[in-house]
Formats: structure tokens, C-alpha cells, sequence
């Protein structure tokens, strides 16, 4: 899958593929082939009656359906196959929709305006009214576009905004309302900058913690992945069957990616899930489920494949599981040249994924050779007219509940152009919450924790001072690397909030990445606060050998055992997006605390790791896992497991006091 990085990072990075790259993604083309059932070899069988069974969801609106049958009646085939594609902002212009009536459009994790690094949030908004004026002055029927952006943790793409705790970290929290509030201010911030709709939440429950999209799930657990996503939804959507539904302040959510993304063998991304059919129902689908109930308008297609098939190709688990089974009324988008992995299919030509019930490619670069090839294909009957009206029906459906139709261009709705609601102060607040309320407290021998503000702290640790480290992947950039602290105007580091909580308590704070120190009398630290962990990733970038910590970092032990031989007591801080076995850091710390990926808001964690200058502690450690934690390196291990012999189980943590951290104690 390396090779299928490289074409798409470099897409991403706005070069065009050259002869190398399409030997690359040839490469990639024949490993997908490879991945998928022989030719003739039948898909695998599925129960429907099996699935859960809902009523249409989101429920349908005789208004509304009556709008979209006669919308349907007045436009072309090639209005309409317009609506089933979605190109990114990097290869189309506004000019380019007067010829090609597409439906939406998209930026990448690495593309923006212009394709310029660090883009200003007005850019944004200019951009988005050009493209709802291409829309609206096209010649023909009149559809409004759709742009979806990865907010994942905030609308991390933009300078400025509030970036929250990835979802491992939410999931940790167990806290529905936070998570709801998260989803709000998310929704908010995307609005400031003219787009409509979010690829978030991530239902994935990862099982494998070798997989590099770990950080996105919630939970191994599906129950608490379940719960976390409906509270997101909630947030960013408005409360389904109310006034604020999709109203103002609120965009359009995707559940993804549809189904077992979180399953794969080998927790390889984009690779094979071979649970049985009883498992795909009762681990990966109870998030589907919840974010139906919280009435979701798009689901995203995964590029994984149930036993051999991909799912972009999977008939039977996306139109008659999900479609008809379970009555999702809204519409399936592929992801990123998802179609391109089914055999037989190429990026600008995939009748086989809109036959099996994707309603909207998700055609970055291929979309002008897919939309003659699509018009050919309705024209030709391989791709069915009831097949194309249904697909653009569910699209229109999503534009009119959404309020499209009738929304004024991007800069002229509620909260567009407020950028100084970018990460406000009551942003970053509930951001700073969100913090404190994920950590999960492991170990804190001799009640070493909490540190008095009076003392001399050293802060060691090359993750110390570092905002883009601490907020992982899918921040500014797709993998969240080359971020600099000034990329973070309204960011704090942890370091940044532990020289504030000791400056407030008339201490000193050291800082030195690699635990340098006077040994004197006074310059010996009371105390050590080592930031290390893992550097930001995203997808495929992240997937691991091993996860033992200590065989990919044995930096970061030699580290603490120096300290930890100074008599200097230890606390260590572990930015991770996923479970890693660190026992033998574990034993080099006099206290542990799991961090995960906190986003902007450092500052949180010294709330934590201090006692306020009068003694007294507003806050404590109420964070349990929401992963099991493994005992011994590359150790698969996930609640429900007969046995289940973990280091720490899910729903562990404790207290500053050392008792077990409950559930509602001070956020
Ligand atoms: C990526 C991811 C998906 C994301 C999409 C658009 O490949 O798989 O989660 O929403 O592309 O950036």
C-alpha cells in the first residue's frame, strides 16, 4: 500500500502524477486486484434479516420529496451525473462548474486554496462564495454545491481554529455532553470559513492497534463508539426532528468509513476484515446505528474489504444492508479514489461502485474523465436510470434538508466571517476540558502527582514544546507534520502550561528535550515532566511493526532511567494515538499519565499535574481507557476477549488520590 501513499501524497501535495507516479498507482492497482475475490469467485454471503433494522432514517418529508421529484423531471443526464461527483479544490476552478454541473467538492488533507501552504481563513470563505456563484449562475438547473472538509478534531484544516483531543481521547472522557458541545463548536468554526459538510465523525472500533488510524475511533468497545459518535453528530447536525436540525451554525455529518475500517487484518489500513458476519454486526455496525438514530446524512464507503471484497464494491452490505435493512435515507460518498481499488475499475471509471450503492465518487483528480465516462454509461444502460435517480435523489434530499436551496452564498450565512471565533476563548475552554477530562492517570507511585507550583520542575522530552505534535495527524496538514508552534496562534504547548502553573506558584521551570540538568544543591529539579511520544501520522503513515515503544524510541527510556538514577522523581506524559506497550517506561516513571493527542489546548494537562498555589485541586484524573492497554508488545487484546489478560482493561484509571477514576468527577 506504501506505493498507493507516494501517488496519493503526492496528489496531495498538488504535483501533478507523472509517468513514475502511474507506474506507482499501476503498482497499486495490481495490489488491489490481488486483494480482491478471484474473478468469478462469488461475494460473501450475508443474512440481511440478520442486520438491525430501523425505519428510514433520516425521515423523509413529503415537502420535500415533492421539491426533489420535480428538481429530478427538469434536469439533464449530465446535471444529474454531476450530482454523484465530487472533485477537490486542487485540480477544479468555479469557472470549470458552468461545463461540469457537479454536485460537490472537497479539500484534501493537504489541499487548500490555491494549493498554498498556511492559507488565511478568509481565503477560504472568498473561495467558497466563487464556488456557490459558479453554481448559481451555471446555465440549467440550479444545484447548490456541497463542500466537505475533514474537521475531525475541530476544523483542524484552518490557522487559527480550536483543535480538540483526537476521538481516542474523547472516547476516554466518556462524556456525551462534552462530545456533543465539541460537535457544536466544530460545526460553528467550519461555518466561519464557508464550508457545509464534515467527513466526522469516525465510527471505526479498532481492534488492532497496529492500525494508523487508531487515534480516529473512539473505543474498541462499540458501545462507547456508539454513544461518542451520536453525541458528535448531535453537535454538528442539530438535534434530529427539532428546529435546529442542520439549521444555522450547524453542517452536515458522515459517518465513516462504512463498515469494519476498524477490523482489518493485521490492523493494516485499507486491508481485509475476515470477521464473521456475527461480529461484523455486533462490533463494527452498533455505530451505524446510533448515528442513524441521531439522524446522519452521508456515510462514507471504507476502502477495506469484508472477506476479500471491497466494500466500495459490496452490494450487499451497502444497499441492501445499509440502504434497505437499516433505512438510511441519505447518501453513501466514496472515499478518496476508493473506487479505484475494485478490480476492474479505474479512477475516472467505476459503474461497478455507483452500482453497488455509491451515490457520490469521490473523484479528487479523475472527475472530468468520470463524468463522460459516467454520462456514457447512463446513456448506455450499465449504469441503471433507476440506479442514477435514486443516487441523485438521496443527494438532493441531503441539499434540501440541509437548507441549501435556500442558504444565501457561504460569507452571507450566520457565523461566516466571525473569524474571531477561530478558537475563541469559550472555545478553547471547553478544548482545555476536554483535555483534563481525557487523560487517563496509569501510575502515580508515592502520590507523587500532584506537583506543588512552588518547586523547581525540569520539563524534558523532544514532544515538550511542541503544539503540532501534540495534536497529531489531520491538524493544518494530512499527516499533522511541519507545523510550528507560531502555526497555532490561539495553541499552548504543555511546557507553555506547565511554566504558567509554576509561575503562578513562584517555582522554576527548566525546559531541556534531553533532561539536562545542574546537579547542585539548587539546580537539582524536584521533579522531572517528561513529554515524549509519538510524532503525527495519519491513514496508511501510521500503521506499525511493532508496538513496542522502547524497540522504535529507546531514547525515551535511556531518558528516564538517567532521571529516574538522579533520584529526580519522574512523571511521565505519553502523547500516543493508540495503546503502545510501554512497560519498561512504565517502570522508569514514578507516575504515568496517558495523554493520547490532546490538540491545542497543553495547557490542560498541567491543570492535572499541579495543585494550585493554596493546596487546593480543582481538578483530578477522571479519564479510563476506552483501549485495552497490551501486556506485552504486538499483543491484540480487546474487552470481550475469553481470556483477557491486558495490562490495564477498558475502564481503567485512577485518581490522584489512587482511587479508581469515576466516571463524573470533576471535569
Ligand atoms: C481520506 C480518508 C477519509 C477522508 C478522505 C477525504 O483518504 O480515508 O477519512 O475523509 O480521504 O480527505
Amino acid at each position: 500500500m506504501e506505493e498507493r501513499e507516494s501517488t496519493r501524497s503526492a496528489w496531495r501535495s498538488g504535483r501533478r502524477a507523472d509517468g513514475k507516479q502511474a507506474l506507482i498507482a499501476a503498482a497499486a492497482l495490481a495490489t488491489a486486484i490481488c486483494a480482491a475475490p478471484a474473478w468469478g469467485q462469488s461475494p460473501p454471503a450475508v443474512d440481511v434479516a440478520a442486520w438491525p433494522a430501523l425505519p428510514p432514517q433520516p425521515p423523509t418529508d413529503p415537502k420535500h420529496e415533492a421539491f426533489v421529484d420535480g428538481l429530478l423531471s427538469k434536469m439533464s443526464v449530465e446535471e444529474k451525473v454531476g450530482q454523484l461527483i465530487q472533485a477537490d479544490i486542487a485540480t477544479i476552478r468555479p469557472e470549470d462548474i458552468a461545463r461540469y454541473p457537479l454536485g460537490s467538492i472537497l479539500n484534501g488533507g493537504d489541499s487548500s486554496p490555491d494549493m498554498a501552504a498556511r492559507v488565511p481563513a478568509p481565503e477560504w470563505l472568498k473561495l467558497a462564495d466563487a464556488f456557490y456563484a459558479a453554481a448559481r449562475e451555471r446555465k440549467g438547473t440550479y444545484v447548490p454545491l456541497m463542500w466537505g472538509i475533514d474537521a475531525v478534531h475541530g476544523q483542524n484544516k484552518i490557522i487559527g481554529a480550536t483543535i480538540f483531543p483526537h476521538n481516542i481521547g474523547l472516547g476516554a472522557t466518556r462524556d456525551p455532553a462534552l462530545i456533543e458541545k465539541i460537535g457544536e463548536i466544530t460545526a460553528q468554526e467550519v461555518t466561519v470559513t464557508g464550508q457545509d459538510w464534515v467527513f466526522a465523525p469516525t465510527v471505526a472500533v479498532a481492534r488492532d492497534d497496529h492500525w494508523g488510524r487508531t487515534y480516529e475511533s473512539y473505543s474498541e468497545d462499540p458501545a462507547i463508539v456508539a454513544t461518542s459518535a451520536a453525541a458528535l453528530i448531535k453537535g454538528l447536525q442539530g438535534e434530529v426532528g427539532t428546529p435546529d436540525f442542520l439549521g444555522a451554525g450547524h453542517v452536515i455529518a458522515t459517518a465513516k468509513h462504512f463498515l469494519g475500517d476498524g477490523g482489518t487484518n493485521g490492523g493494516k489500513d485499507q486491508g481485509d476484515t475476515l470477521a464473521s458476519e456475527v461480529d461484523l454486526i455486533a462490533i463494527h455496525a452498533p455505530g451505524y446505528v446510533a448515528a442513524l438514530k441521531a439522524g446522519v446524512q452521508t456515510i462514507m464507503a471504507s476502502y477495506s474489504s469484508w472477506r476479500g471484497l471491497k466494500m466500495h464494491a459490496d452490494r450487499a452490505l451497502l444497499t441492501d444492508v445499509l440502504k434497505g435493512r437499516m433505512g438510511f435515507a441519505g447518501f453513501i460518498v466514496g472515499d478518496w479514489n476508493g473506487h479505484e481499488q475494485v478490480p476492474g475499475c479505474t479512477k475516472s471509471d467505476c459503474p461497478i461502485a455507483t452500482n453497488a450503492g455509491v451515490d457520490m465518487l469521490m473523484a479528487p483528480d479523475g472527475w472530468r474523465d468520470l463524468f463522460a465516462a459516467m454520462v456514457r454509461e447512463v446513456k448506455d444502460g450499465t449504469i441503471p436510470t433507476a440506479r442514477l435517480d435514486d443516487a441523485v435523489r438521496r443527494v438532493l434530499a441531503v441539499k434540501v434538508r440541509a437548507g441549501l436551496f435556500e442558504k444565501p452564498r457561504p460569507s452571507a450565512r450566520p457565523f461566516a466571517g466571525k473569524f474571531d471565533l477561530l478558537g475563541a476563548p469559550e472555545h478553547r475552554a471547553v478544548a482545555r476540558q476536554a483535555v483534563r477530562e481525557s487523560l487517563v492517570l496509569l501510575k502515580n507511585a508515592g502520590s507523587v502527582l500532584p506537583l506543588k507550583p512552588g518547586r523547581r520542575i525540569l520539563v524534558a522530552g523532544d514532544a515538550a514544546d511542541d503544539i503540532g505534535r501534540q495534536s497529531g495527524g489531520w491538524t493544518l496538514s494530512w499527516q499533522g507534520t511541519g507545523n510550528l508552534n507560531g502555526d497555532f496562534p490561539h495553541g499552548q504547548s504543555i511546557y507553555a502550561g506547565i511554566e504558567e502553573a509554576v509561575g503562578a506558584g513562584g517555582g522554576t521551570v527548566h525546559l531541556s528535550p534531553k533532561g539536562e540538568f545542574q546537579d547542585s544543591p539548587d539546580g537539582k529539579p524536584d521533579a522531572a515532566i517528561v513529554v515524549i511520544g509519538e510524532r503525527p501520522y495519519a491513514e496508511m503513515k501510521g500503521d506499525l511493526v511493532t508496538t513496542s515503544w522502547s524497540a522504535m524510541h529507546p531514547e525515551d527510556l535511556a531518558l528516564l532511567k538517567r532521571l529516574n538514577a538522579a533520584g529526580i522523581p519522574v512523571v511521565t506524559v505519553f502523547l500516543s494515538g493508540r495503546p503502545l506497550w510501554v512497560d519498561p517506561e512504565l517502570d522508569a516513571s514514578d507516575a504515568f499519565v496517558a495523554a493520547w493527542l490532546p490538540g491545542t489546548e497543553g495547557g490542560g494537562i498541567a491543570d492535572l499535574l499541579f495543585e494550585k498555589p493554596d493546596g487546593s485541586r480543582p481538578y483530578d484524573f477522571r479519564g479510563t481507557l476506552s483501549f485495552s492497554w497490551p501486556r506485552v508488545a504486538d499483543q491484540v487484546v480487546n474487552v470481550g476477549d475469553v481470556p483477557y489478560e491486558p495490562r490495564f482493561p477498558v475502564g481503567y484509571g485512577l485518581t490522584l488520590g489512587g482511587a479508581p477514576a469515576a466516571q463524573g468527577a470533576t471535569p
